[in-house]
């Protein structure tokens, strides 16, 4: 089987090493892939967002079936071109995967629905917004419409801020017309939590659960950014947490999708914070996330690409997907600077006994070197036993790959292993 899996990222790399591992896998293709995939998959260099150039690739390659993985692409209907050429896809359609691509529409998905969410209001002019603000609770969150590489999302401490936020997205179009309108919603507490999950839009199977460290640096101070570790299990995440949210989330997402005609198929990946009135929906992913893939999938003893092809045939009912009871740990290693400005160019070392549990994600090849190109440059992902024994393992691969500027968290886990031991 020849595969073509879309996007260039950690994630990715770890869609692609897992993919390998079906014996019948002969080719994989990674457009644009990156320095890094390009040990496991032949890179094209072809963009994400290059819906016409990926779909021609596809035809002239005779590829047997696509991933697609990132944002982008699927909001931008990737899956469906892919499909009118006859090639099966992982992933949702254009009509689908606004369920992320438009937070005016999730919101609204689910308060039709009576998904338990944070309160909020939508606006589509900054006067109105601004009028609204005078009266409204502080801390209060200000999101984009429509994707913002992540950075749509600003909680804001003072009414000042939340002004200052509402006249950079609606009217100095920081995210362009990503923020013609904008949901302004109720600040929740409680620790957070990923359910990555497979739905075929019948059947829906959460994957182990996750926890991400968005910040950038230590004891979740500083900016956001894509993703700084994760770590899988999630402990907050109970048997029995996971039960309402599979009646009171999952399920009636996926109906609901169904009832609007906009059938999910692929990983539906849902953002939940757990508040002291349960748990309710932060975000809503229309694809797996990163960096919580990286942990997720080590932790898959199923055959991806099986389980995969089950969503896009839709017999996911009918095929067993089962998760290893270990723990995983994943530290991402970045540019120092990241997430503002960082050099790049820098000799990447990974020593070959780690070659497997590294992902690789913004990293080129140049004359035969591994060479730093982004921010995030690569995770390191470690299963063991405990969820102690995964971060130390994790910690250890770290300390043994090399780059000049690198920067990382100290305190992947930390926040994880406290509630473990309060736990018990
Ligand atoms: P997102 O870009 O949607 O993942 O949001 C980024 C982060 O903002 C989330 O991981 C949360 O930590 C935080 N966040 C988003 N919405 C809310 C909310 N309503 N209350 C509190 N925190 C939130
Ligand atoms: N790690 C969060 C995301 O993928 O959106």
């Amino acid at each position: 089987m020849k595969i073509m899996v879309v996007g260039g990222g950690g994630r990715e790399h770890a869609i692609i090493k897992k993919l390998k591992e079906n014996p019948t896998v002969t080719e994989i293709f990674a457009l644009p892939g990156n320095g890094g995939i390009a040990r496991d998959a032949v890179c094209v260099n072809i963009g994400a967002t290059d819906t016409e150039g990926i779909v021609n690739f596809a035809a002239e390659n005779g590829i047997d079936y696509a991933v697609v993985a990132p944002d982008d692409p699927l909001v931008l209907g990737c899956v469906d071109e892919l499909q009118k050429k006859g090639i099966p896809c992982f992933g949702p359609e254009k009509k689908a995967a606004i369920i992320e691509g438009s937070k005016v529409f999730s919101k609204n998905l689910m308060k039709k629905y009576g998904i338990p969410t944070a309160a909020y209001e939508v606006f589509d002019n900054a006067e109105n917004a601004l009028e609204y603000l005078k009266t409204a609770p502080i801390p209060t969150v200000i999101k984009a419409d429509g994707l913002a590489l992540g950075k749509g999302v600003i909680i804001a401490n003072t009414t000042e801020e939340a002004e200052d936020a509402v006249r950079s997205i609606m009217e100095d179009k920081k995210f362009g017309k990503s923020g013609d309108s904008i949901v302004i919603e109720e600040f929740l507490t409680g620790p957070e939590v990923s359910v990555l999950s497979f739905t075929d839009g019948k059947t829906v199977v959460p994957m182990v659960s996750s926890m991400d460290h968005k910040r950038a640096g230590d004891d979740d101070t500083g900016l956001n950014t894509g993703g700084m570790g994760t770590v899988a299990p999630n402990p907050y995440y109970t048997e029995e947490v996971a039960e309402e949210c599979m009646n009171k989330i999952f399920l009636p997402t996926v109906n609901a999708m169904n009832k609007e005609g906009r059938t999910f198929k692929g990983c539906l990946y849902f953002g939940l914070m757990l508040t002291e009135d349960g748990p309710k929906v932060i975000e809503y992913n229309c694809r797996f996330g990163d960096p919580e893939t990286q942990v997720v999938l080590p932790l898959l003893e199923s055959d991806l690409l099986t389980v995969m092809q089950s969503v896009t045939n839709g017999t996911l009912g009918n095929t067993e997907v089962k998760f290893s009871k270990k723990s995983a740990c994943c530290v991402v290693m970045a540019s120092e600077g990241y997430p503002v400005s960082y050099k790049k160019g820098f000799e990447i070392s990974i020593p070959e006994v780690l070659q497997n549990q590294v992902y690789v994600a913004g990293a080129e090849l140049k004359d035969g070197k591994l060479l730093t190109s982004g921010g995030r440059v690569l995770g390191a992902t470690a299963v063991d036993d405990t969820l102690e024994k995964a971060v130390s393992a994790a910690y250890k691969a770290v300390e043994n790959i090399r780059f000049d500027n690198a920067y990382y968290r100290r305190d992947i886990g930390k926040r994880a292993l406290n509630a473990v031991k309060e736990a018990n």
